[in-house]
């Protein structure tokens, strides 16, 4: 069986690992931690990053750190993980789902200005498939309206809009290295911090609601409870398995982008006869190649399409169920129809994507797509 995922190591993940442990320092906020902080902050030009245990966690974190209380409105897309929108309703906001472009996943940012009201708070982006969102619209109405703009970079490391890092644009924004990301940790995230009003409040929370951080730096002279916060911080553990990640990010980049494109023009007849729709990046978003996904006519053609593969021993799946109409949130959506949402819920499909998949395998998957589709 092709998976539609498989972990990739590089090898060094273990030896950190166990340099981590004989060190002493176990716990967060050590070397590691700081190594792979510092790699985002130059790399990918953020201020600050903290390192968290998810994207989830970092998510919560944002919530925490925009104030986000009963009533406050936030906009997202539909179309995204639950992670998106839970951490903002824990804080007890109502979402505002908006719909995605019809031509990518992403926020439909020419949908957004109608759903500002006097209580919106933020604006959360998710950059689908690590392309990028419209983010030069979305800043500008977050400045016209006085907004905060987060940016789910969950899936979008290493990857740009118009040159910019994604993750360096927002006020704040995350990351994932659950394990079916480009880079990983099994789970492991981070906060990328941009506006600066907001670093010494995130070490905080961070921490707990406690000053440990500025006291292990010799800035306070005792530590205590000084805000609301969490653990939100990971061990020296995961660290040091990130780090032996982010160490090899261009070769796994590389490698990516090869299946990608081998993937792209394999399966390109299919998308110029219309059979399937391939994915768009738009002229002023970077592909990092975190995913490979198709667009079916319909839901039907997409399950044949699924259990066509799977008789060949090909793992593929579909994606998010949109959020406006999931089980939870069905009964809180207002009327609005979220017609491209709703069409990705039912005709996207991801192909097995992960580094060891070999280029005949990607050449097999496509063969049999096309097959289906009776042009092989
Ligand atoms: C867009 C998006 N946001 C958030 C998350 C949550 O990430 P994590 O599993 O690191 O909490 C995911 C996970 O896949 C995601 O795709």
């Amino acid at each position: 069986m092709i998976s539609f995922n498989k972990p990739f190591l590089t090898g060094k993940e273990t030896i950190y690992i166990e340099e981590a442990v004989a060190s002493g320092k176990i716990s967060g906020n050590g070397m590691f931690t700081q190594k792979c902080q510092a790699f985002f902050e130059e790399k990918f030009n953020i201020k600050k990053a903290l390192l968290t245990t998810s994207c989830t966690d970092a998510l919560e974190m944002c919530a925490i750190l925009l104030n986000i209380k009963e009533g406050d409105e936030v906009i997202m897309p539909s179309y995204t993980f639950v992670s998106t929108a839970n951490a903002f309703v824990l804080r007890g906001a109502k979402i505002v789902f908006a719909d995605s472009r019809a031509d990518n996943p992403n926020i439909d940012e020419t949908k957004l200005e109608s759903l500002i009201t006097k209580k919106t708070k933020a604006i959360v982006v998710v950059h689908y498939a690590g392309v990028a969102c419209a983010m030069d619209e979305v800043m500008a109405l977050a400045t016209t309206y006085n907004l905060f703009v987060v940016e789910d970079a969950a899936q979008a490391i290493d990857s740009y809009y118009k040159g910019k890092p994604l993750g360096s644009i927002g006020h704040l924004a995350t990351f994932s290295f659950h394990e079916t990301k480009n880079i990983i940790a099994g789970e492991g995230g981070l906060l990328a911090i941009n506006d600066e009003q907001f670093i010494d409040r995130a070490e905080i929370i961070w921490e707990k609601g406690t000053n440990r951080s500025a006291f292990f730096r010799g800035e306070v002279d005792k530590y205590g409870w000084v805000d609301i916060g969490s653990s939100f911080l990971p061990s020296e553990v995961t660290a040091a398995f990130l780090w032996a990640q982010l160490e090899q990010l261009d070769s796994i980049q590389k490698k990516r982008k090869e299946i990608w494109k081998t993937y792209y023009s394999a399966l390109a007849s299919l998308g110029v006869s219309n059979d399937i729709a391939l994915p768009y990046v738009p002229n002023y978003a970077s592909n990092n190649a975190h995913m490979f996904y198709v667009k079916c006519k319909n839901i039907n053609e997409r399950s044949g399409l699924i259990a066509h593969l799977k008789a060949q021993n090909v793992h593929a799946v579909f994606h998010y169920i949109s959020l406006h109409s999931s089980e939870y949130f069905k009964e809180f959506h207002d009327s609005r129809e979220l017609v491209e949402a709703e069409t990705y819920t039912q005709k996207l499909l991801r192909l097995p994507f992960f580094y060891e998949l070999t280029i005949d395998d990607v050449s097999n998957i496509s063969t049999q797509i096309k097959k289906f589709f009776n042009e092989a």
